[in-house]
């Protein structure tokens, strides 16, 4: 017995051991620039979906579909979100930062995601880490939220109100404009 808890001793301080010398010796690549490791990728989003699932109340939706709604989620959506969702004003609604974050950014007015309302609205209020998905708990009420996830979802079937108003209120996303000359 004291043999096997040895061994299991000496497992994990060999385990730890080469994890930190791993890191210590700068061998893991942090640039987001490069490709995407499948098993990488497959494991997170295993970890996020059952870490969502876990840990989000299944509520609801309180918002309704209104043009009002839509209207504000468009909005608070263009405003907020599209820089690296990908707006209406991109061709095909991807956005230039799409690529540009590891692990990549899902473009979620062009694949519309499956998953239930409450989970979009947990991933938004509180954000993912280890990911540029940043967490808006602090700076969107709870309705807004609702309302920007209410307007993701049905942004492929807007009334010609919204979408009119949405491709009106609709900027390029990703590249800032350039800064105006200073006046001699
Ligand atoms: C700075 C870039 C950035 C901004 C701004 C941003 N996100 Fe994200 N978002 C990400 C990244 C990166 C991911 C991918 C995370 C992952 O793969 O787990 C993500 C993932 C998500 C997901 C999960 C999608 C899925 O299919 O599981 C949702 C929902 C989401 N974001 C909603 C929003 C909303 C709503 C806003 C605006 C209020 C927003 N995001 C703003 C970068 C951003």
């Amino acid at each position: 017995m004291r043999g096997f808890i040895l061994g299991v001793l000496i497992t994990l301080v060999v385990l730890f051991g080469g994890v930190f010398l791993y890191l210590k010796l700068g061998m893991l690549d942090i640039r987001a620039a490069q490709p995407i490791s499948g098993i990488e990728h497959e494991m997170a989003e295993m970890a996020m979906d059952s870490s969502v699932d876990k840990q989000a109340p299944h509520t609801e939706n309180p918002i309704k579909p209104t043009d009002d709604n839509l209207m504000t989620g468009a909005m608070l959506y263009e405003k907020n979100c599209s820089l690296c969702h990908g707006s209406v004003a991109d061709p095909n609604h991807t956005s230039p930062m799409a690529q540009a974050f590891y692990p990549h950014v899902p473009q979620i007015v062009k694949r519309i995601p499956g998953d239930e309302d409450w989970h979009l609205f947990f991933v938004t209020k509180y954000g993912v880490r280890d990911t540029g998905m940043p967490a808006w708990e602090k700076t969107m009420k709870d309705d807004d939220i609702w309302r920007v996830v209410t307007f993701v979802k049905h942004s492929d079937k807007l009334s010609p109100t919204v979408q009119e108003m949405w491709q009106t209120y609709g900027t390029p996303s990703g590249v800032a404009p350039a800064p105006a000359k200073p006046a001699k």
